[in-house]
C-alpha cells in the first residue's frame, strides 16, 4: 500500500513537470504585462469565459502556433481569407481589432497563453 502510494506521487510528479515542460517564464511574464497593455483585456479573458472574444484558455492547444502569431498581428487579413477566423468572426460577429503587435510581442503573448493554458 505504502509501495503504491509512493508510486502514484512520483507518478503525479512526473506529469506535473511534462505538463509545465518547456515554459519560458521570463517571456511568459512580458506577455502578460503585453496582454493588458496592448487592450486584449478588453476583449479576452483566460479561462474566465467568453467577452467580446473568445475565451483564450487553451487556445495553444486547438490552434497552430503560427497561425496564433498571424492572427494576433494581423487580425484584418485573416478575417478576410482565412476559413478559421472567418468561421469565428461569424459567431462573435465583432470583427477583432488590429492592436499593432508586433511578431516578437505576439511570441511573448502566446508563450503566456501556453503557461495559462497549463494551469
Ligand atoms: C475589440 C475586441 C478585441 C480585442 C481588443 C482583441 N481581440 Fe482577439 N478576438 C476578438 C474576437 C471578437 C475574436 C473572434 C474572431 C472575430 O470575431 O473577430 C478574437 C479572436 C482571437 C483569437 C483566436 C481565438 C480562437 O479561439 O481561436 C486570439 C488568439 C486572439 N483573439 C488574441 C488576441 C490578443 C492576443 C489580443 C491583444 C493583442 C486581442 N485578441 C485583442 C476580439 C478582440
Amino acid at each position: 500500500m505504502r509501495r503504491f502510494l509512493a508510486l502514484s506521487l512520483m507518478g503525479i510528479a512526473v506529469a506535473l513537470l511534462a505538463a509545465t515542460k518547456g515554459v519560458d517564464e521570463k517571456l511568459a511574464k512580458k506577455g502578460a504585462a503585453l496582454f493588458k497593455s496592448k487592450g486584449c483585456t478588453a476583449c479576452h479573458t483566460v479561462g474566465k469565459g467568453k467577452l467580446v472574444g473568445p475565451d483564450l484558455k487553451g487556445v495553444t492547444e486547438r490552434r497552430e502556433y503560427d497561425w496564433l502569431v498571424a492572427m494576433i498581428t494581423n487580425p484584418d487579413s485573416m478575417l478576410k481569407y482565412d476559413p478559421v477566423a472567418k468561421e469565428l468572426l461569424k459567431e462573435y460577429k465583432v470583427p477583432m481589432t488590429d492592436q499593432n503587435v508586433s511578431k516578437k510581442e505576439a511570441k511573448a503573448i502566446i508563450e503566456y497563453l501556453r503557461k495559462e493554458s497549463q494551469k
